[in-house]
């Protein structure tokens, strides 16, 4: 069985919902930058192994991400997967574990990559908003994209209405991702990702209700 490292910063609602799909994978173990993070017990309550690095603790950059690698690199993971994980990693980092790092970003990417994106969909008034998982590489939010769910945006909405309707699109696509990821599907090309034997419809959710 592949196995994965989950990275989270915070809530872990993401990693949960990677738990809860019950994947053929192993979570060998969680990371967190913040000792705060809720996602720990998380992960502590599904019996697996929930460390933290603390960022703070480092002089610089490089000298987190390198031991944030060596201590992923104990447990060989097939895959890591950025889950809400709200630092940037540095090339070296990426460039050590290419193509075996994806992470989820709450927009329809390539259209608000960074921070604060639903206050920024909301502010230039786009219809449609959305999630993507991607594969990570050195340039943020620009990787290969693997799946994406788009959702309606309201003119009742506000960041948090809209937040929680992505995020309920997150809590699908992202176990999508993984699954396929273990099952060796996914086939990074000059036009993105194929996923092998899925369709169109697939790889592109949409979700028409508001509310479902
Ligand atoms: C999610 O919206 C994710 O897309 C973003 O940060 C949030 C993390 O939520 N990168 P959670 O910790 O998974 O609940």
């Amino acid at each position: 069985m592949k196995s994965i490292v989950v990275l989270i910063s915070g809530r872990g609602s993401n990693l949960e919902a990677i738990l809860k799909a019950r994947l053929p994978v192993k979570v060998a173990a969680v990371i967190s930058n913040n000792p705060q993070a809720k996602g720990l017990a998380i992960a502590r309550a599904h019996g697996i192994e929930a460390l933290t690095l603390d960022r703070k603790q480092f002089a610089s950059r490089e000298a987190f991400d390198a031991e944030l690698a060596s201590r992923i690199a104990v447990f060989k993971p097939d895959l890591i997967a950025l889950a809400g994980f709200m630092l940037i990693l540095g090339d070296v980092f990426v460039e050590r574990f290419a193509n075996r790092i994806i992470n989820i970003h709450p927009s329809l990417l390539p259209a608000f990559p960074g921070l604060d994106t639903h206050a920024r969909a909301l502010q230039v008034g786009v219809k449609i908003h959305g999630c993507t998982v991607h594969f990570v590489t050195p340039k943020l939010d620009h990787g290969p994209i693997i799946i994406q769910a788009a959702v309606p945006v309201l003119a009742v909405d506000n960041e948090t209405t809209l937040a929680a309707r992505v995020l309920k699109q997150e809590h699908r696509i992202y176990p999508q991702a993984i699954r396929w990821f273990t099952e060796d599907r996914l086939v990074i090309e000059n036009r993105g990702v194929r996923v092998i034997g899925a369709k169109a419809e697939h790889m592109a959710l949409f979700s028409p209700g508001v509310d479902e």
